[in-house]
């Protein structure tokens, strides 16, 4: 059977991951979280002190990113996890303080084309699902199945709260809901790759579906353009 490349944009916390991800395990294609790769970096320029809230030491960063190593891994359950310069951050990138400095920081073209080179290595064979801001415009404009996923501020920002809450952070809705907006706000109004529906892609906004339907309706999707019915 033929291995096509899918390819997921849209805003943050519209669940992209998730779907994406049942995607992958279903068809037994490689899953690639591109969200993960600028978190990483985020968080290496946090630790390096070249971002804070009244600073950000761009030249400093463009300077490292050699020293930048990303790798995914598979656990034991086979769930792919980010490893920066060996270490496995996974937990570490998903703070409210990382997703308050990625957007700044995914602004960065320098940063920006070197993750771009390693998605598209990664991509090269087909047989990929990979979800992000600029998948289906840079990364992989010749993807078989391109996708945009949405949904209400409101909504995703609820989702995320419950999220942050069940792993024991300590936010208030508010917070979460501002993150949200400001991080929509930032990637669609960046200079480089800014975050936009792409000619070609199919829109799915999920204020009202859940992660189930959602899921059948993006197999389908994907299945016609396997057996090349689109
Ligand atoms: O999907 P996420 O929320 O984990 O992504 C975190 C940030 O990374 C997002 O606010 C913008 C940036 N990003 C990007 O610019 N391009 C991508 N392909 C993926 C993420």
């Amino acid at each position: 059977m033929r291995k096509i490349t899918i390819a997921i944009d849209g805003h943050s916390s519209t669940g992209k991951s998730t779907v994406a991800k049942q995607l992958a395990d279903y068809l037994g294609y490689i899953y690639v979280d591109s969200g993960a790769m600028y978190r990483a970096v985020t968080l290496f320029a946090l630790r390096k002190g070249f971002i804070s809230e009244n600073h950000f030491e761009t030249h400093k960063l463009i300077q490292s990113l050699s020293e930048i190593q990303l790798e995914f891994k598979k656990n034991k359950e086979g769930k792919a996890e980010i490893y920066l310069n060996g270490e496995n951050v996974e937990k570490q990138i998903r703070t409210l303080e990382v997703s308050e400095f990625v957007s700044p920081i995914a602004t960065v073209s320098e940063v920006r084309k070197k993750l771009v080179e390693q998605q598209q290595q990664m991509g090269k064979e087909g047989g990929v699902v990979m979800d992000g801001r600029d998948i289906t415009t840079v990364v992989f404009p010749n993807a078989e199945l391109k996708v945009f996923m949405t949904a209400s501020a409101e909504v995703r920002a609820n989702r995320r709260f419950h999220e942050l809450k069940e792993r024991g952070d300590v936010i208030t809705l508010e917070k979460v809901l501002e993150n949200v907006t400001e991080r929509d706000t930032i990637d669609a109004n960046r200079k480089d790759s800014p975050l936009t529906i792409a000619n070609d892609a199919i829109v799915i906004d999920n204020s009202e579906t859940n992660q189930e339907d959602q899921f059948h309706i993006l197999l389908q999707l994907a299945k016609d353009r396997i057996a090349g019915r689109v």
